[in-house]
């Protein structure tokens, strides 16, 4: 994994308490890192039996803090200072005992006295055996905290420490990650925003078991999507099948036709922000559709072809109205004259800005993990960038998007 722009020089503290799930942990204390974070992981005693202190500390090259009054660790770390300049903090796992003293705030060791000071966000992980989870002692706690703002994911369903199969599994580290940037990203430039991305190449069927398709994978929208929740929009992800799961706290909603995805846009965008249409819309779609699957001697009858709502341009034909995004970006996935094509579709299709993708190298466009862009404003004007990762890409665009809506507030639009 590369850096993540949102966890650079954030300070995360990651909190451990004495559960099986800690080993878990030492895998998210290495995405963390990673990512960009500067990690301090404080454990309680208990935590200390299933994990060692020295496997977070070559993690994350940070002394780790397991004891309350040790004088070493106190100057060179800063007790409660710890919790203040906390970006953020993670209970992982949140047994059902430090559960129990965060909710009545007590402050017996580390890790509760940092939460206590903890200015930022607190996350917590709950791990614990099902009874314990269920126990009405333990769901009051959770209430208790949820009430007071903190951030709980999971426990799931699974095997357990006991061996049994019941809930209260260990969230795994990646959703653990993936919503502790969700958390970090609320209050950013897009905080308040409604955004509408679309991702993926529709599927149009003549049959039961045949479509028209393209070769979208949905990477680009996805990394939008992703990228634009980080900056704490409240995303919706409009997007065709696509072997990708949607970033923690996006709001999915999978179609497969054009069709499909022109209401689904359509339902949106009178309450939406910002429209980024990434997706790769088939312009025609089979005129007619088989009950059954085609025998090999009757298919050429299906290969007549209707067109299908342009939706960027309905969006445009309605950006006089009040029903409008602020903000409209498209897309134009060219194989030649790849600006002169993307100024066309810029100027019919009304947008704030076209990102022009060169989609005839392999290592651009369609289904790889690189891209290569231009960004053309209203005017025209444009901006080119070099091959960079399709998150790179992403992040890029939403920085412009940002500075767009920024001048649209100043000029009151
Ligand atoms: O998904 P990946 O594998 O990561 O690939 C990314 C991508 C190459 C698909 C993406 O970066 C991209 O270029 N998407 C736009 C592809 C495309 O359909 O371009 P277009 O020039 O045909 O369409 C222009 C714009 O109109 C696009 O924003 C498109 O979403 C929109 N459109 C097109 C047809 C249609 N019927 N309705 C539309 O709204």
């Amino acid at each position: 994994m590369t850096e993540i722009r949102l966890f650079k020089n954030i300070n995360v503290v990651l909190g451990v308490s004495g559960g099986i799930a800690a080993y878990k942990v030492v895998d998210l204390t290495s995405r963390l890192v990673k990512a960009g974070a500067i990690v301090d992981v404080i454990m309680t005693e208990a935590a200390t039996k299933f994990v060692g202190p020295i496997t977070f500390q070559a993690l994350t090259h940070r002394p780790v803090v397991t004891e309350m009054f040790s004088l070493l660790q106190e100057t060179e770390i800063g007790h409660v200072s710890l919790g203040k300049q906390a970006d953020i903090m993670i209970v992982a796992p949140a047994t059902a005992n430090t559960l129990a003293k965060l909710a009545h705030g007590l402050s017996d060791n580390m890790l509760t006295t940092t939460a206590l000071a903890c200015r930022g966000p607190i996350l917590l992980a709950p791990a614990m055996e099902t009874g314990m989870w269920k126990n009405p002692a333990t769901q009051a706690n959770i209430a208790l905290l949820q009430e007071r703002g903190m951030h709980i994911i999971g426990p799931e369903e699974g095997r357990l420490a006991s061996g049994a199969d019941g809930l209260g599994r260990m969230a795994e580290s990646d959703e653990i990650f993936e919503a502790c940037r969700w958390l970090l990203g609320r209050n950013g430039t897009l905080a308040g925003c409604q955004v509408v991305v679309t991702a993926g190449g529709t599927r149009e069927p003549f049959d039961p078991v045949r479509f028209i398709g393209n070769r979208s994978s949905g990477k680009m929208g996805f990394a939008l999507a992703t990228v634009a929740r980080d900056r704490g929009g409240d995303v919706t992800l409009i997007h065709a099948p696509t072997a990708l799961s949607p970033a923690y706290g996006v709001q999915s909603i999978p179609v497969e036709t054009a069709l499909r995805m022109h209401d689904a846009v359509m339902d949106k965008i009178s309450t939406s922000d910002v429209l980024l249409m990434a997706a790769a819309v088939a312009d025609y779609r089979p005129a007619l559709l088989a009950e059954q699957k085609i025998k090999k001697n009757e298919g050429s009858r299906f290969v007549e072809l209707v067109r299908n709502p342009d939706i960027l341009q309905e969006v445009a034909n309605r950006r006089e109205t009040d029903n409008r995004p602020r903000l409209v970006v498209g897309f134009a996935a060219e194989t030649e004259d790849l600006l002169e094509n993307a100024r066309k579709k810029l100027a019919r299709k009304r947008l704030d800005l076209m990102v022009a993708n060169d989609v005839s190298a392999t290592d651009s466009g369609f289904a790889v993990d690189t891209n290569k862009v231009t960004l053309l404003d209203t005017k025209g004007e444009a901006t080119p960038l070099p091959l960079l990762s399709k998150n790179e890409v992403a992040e890029r665009i939403i920085d412009v998007v940002v500075a767009i809506l920024k001048k649209k507030d100043k000029m009151g639009k």
